[in-house]
């Protein structure tokens, strides 16, 4: 790697075979600092035949080469090494999240810290893979083999950067496939820094690439490249739908993580303080940048005007400022487009419901992508704001009469990704969590996330799990051998 002119922006290549690479024609593209809207890198872009370049890596490495027989202890070793290296490197790398993403510096340490543990638990699993004999008759043997899948395409949101290609990285090397990793454009640098560390760890060249380039491009070659076998995407429900489509052709195997709208319910028995934070915390964790966001809060009538009124309150202590300070608990927004973006949600709940605080840029704040943590309320879940996924730091407020009313807004949604309950009766609790349609459910708390525990959406959140054995299983086909007992011929001609 080799720095420009002024030496605090450093330039990045993408990551090909084991040697960095610079894109074919020179073309770089610049990744900035949201709380500056300063350019802090030039990082390579990579074209369609960049990206063949590193299939064609990634396919060699899986076909041939050292790869194919390393054993599954050994992959699990290198997990656990990269899992070393990120705790050795974790402030390093919490700082570059930070500065990259806006994301609050000890929200980062968490993401960080994340990783590591999400490395070490499919460092364990690596050589826990196994298939099963089957009860097929007597005069035969029939049992499965779980083998790699093949080369899987990865594609990065920028919310959670480094930890999402864990998520995805981790899997795929205990299941023995080889990757190409594509960080999103916004946020590539905690991948390229991790990258350094590969050969050291002992991954042989090209079993993961990591390319950057832009989604309409560097992404969508990597989808069409008949020599991919598997994309996992997390992102827009929009470009989940365009994979689905362009991945046909090739029948690649395709794994979504969508976001969604996700219902935050609470009922007038629930514990006052917690479910206030909890609704707090569930919307305006990272800057409302995370795709459970508890963007649709499901008050119950009798608390209602009460719960907004504290909601508010406790709102206005949410300390936005700079990411690098401990004590700022909201960054700015990822990027200028999202920042827009977020702003045309803004305009139009003003619209269509009324606000209880917040509605637009932070004052005191000259430069920076700042958002103000923003409730709305009574809103009608037939509005924009309660249907689209926003991803910012935009709550709407809905109320609702009794359960089933809570029961039939919560599913009224095109998404399905997740929901929360908050209620001390362990009945309703339960009834709830049944009612649901979402693929993780919370009661009385929002957004914890173990690596243990599956992850993934029912209805347009998208489809497949990731994490625990859930995530592994995605890196994996079934392979069948019938072993024939019975030495007699078959005795049909
Ligand atoms: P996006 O879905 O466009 O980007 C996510 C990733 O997909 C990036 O790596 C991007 O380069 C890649 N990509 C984009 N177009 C592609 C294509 N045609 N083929 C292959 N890869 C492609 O998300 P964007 O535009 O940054 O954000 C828009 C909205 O998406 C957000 O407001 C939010 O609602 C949602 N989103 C959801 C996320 C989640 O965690 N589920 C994460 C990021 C965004
Ligand atoms: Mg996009």
């Amino acid at each position: 790697m080799s720095s420009t002119a002024q030496p605090t922006v450093k330039t990045y290549q993408n990551y090909i075979h084991g040697k960095w690479t610079a894109n074919a024609a020179s073309q770089t593209f610049p990744v900035y600092d949201p709380s500056t809207e300063e350019v802090i890198a030039q990082v390579a872009s990579a074209s369609a035949s960049d990206v063949d370049q590193a299939v064609k890596a990634a396919r060699a490495a899986f076909d041939s080469g050292p790869w194919p027989q390393t054993t599954a202890q050994d992959r699990g070793r290198i997990l656990f090494k990269l899992a070393e290296k990120i705790r050795q490197n974790a402030a390093m790398l919490a700082e570059i999240e930070s500065r990259n993403s806006g994301k609050p510096i000890v929200e980062a340490e968490f993401d960080i810290a994340d990783v590591a543990t999400c490395f070490e638990y499919y460092g364990g699993l690596a050589n826990k893979v196994t298939g099963s004999v089957l009860p097929v008759p007597a005069n035969a043997l029939s049992f499965t083999l779980r083998e790699p899948v093949g080369v899987a395409g990865q594609i990065i949101p920028w919310n959670f950067p480094l930890l999402m290609a864990a998520w995805k990285l981790a899997p795929a090397i205990a299941a023995g496939c080889t990757c190409v990793l594509k960080p999103a454009e916004q946020t590539p640098l905690t991948a390229l820094e991790f990258a350094n560390w590969f050969e050291e760890v002992g991954l042989p060249p090209g079993v993961v690439n990591v390319i950057n380039g832009v989604g309409e491009i560097a992404g969508a070659a990597l989808v069409t490249h008949p020599g991919v076998d598997k994309i996992a995407f997390t992102g827009s429900a929009a470009v989940g739908k365009i994979i689905v489509k362009s991945a046909a052709d090739t029948l690649k195997r395709v794994t979504l993580e969508l976001g969604g709208k996700s219902p935050n319910i609470f009922f007038a028995d629930a514990d006052w303080e917690a479910a206030v934070d909890g609704a707090l915390f569930g919307v305006f964790i990272n800057q409302g940048e995370v795709c459970s966001a508890g963007s649709r809060i499901l008050v119950e009538k009798k608390i209602y005007s009460k719960f907004v009124e504290s909601m508010t309150e406790k709102a206005k202590r949410i300390k936005l400022g700079p990411p690098m300070d401990r004590d700022t608990k909201m960054g700015p927004l990822v990027s200028k487009e999202q920042y827009e973006r977020v702003g045309s949600y803004l305009e139009l709940g003003k619209k269509e419901a009324k606000t209880a605080i917040g509605g637009g840029r932070p004052k005191g704040f000259g430069k920076g992508y700042y958002v103000e943590p923003t409730i709305f309320y009574d809103v009608d879940n037939n509005a924009r704001i309660s249907r689209e996924e926003i991803f910012g730091p935009v709550a709407s407020v809905i109320p609702f009469e009794n359960e089933a009313d809570a029961i039939r807004i919560a599913n009224d949604t095109p998404y399905g990704l997740a929901g929360a309950v908050w209620t001390r009766d362990i009945f309703k609790a339960f009834r709830l969590v049944k009612s649901m349609r979402a693929g993780i459910i919370w009661v009385n708390h929002m957004q914890p996330t173990y690596v243990e525990a599956p992850w993934g959406g029912y209805k347009q959140s998208g489809f497949g799990r990731e994490l625990g054995p859930w995530g592994l299983e995605e890196y994996l086909e079934t392979k069948q051998v019938f072993v024939n007992l019975d030495e007699t011929p078959i005795g049909w001609y």
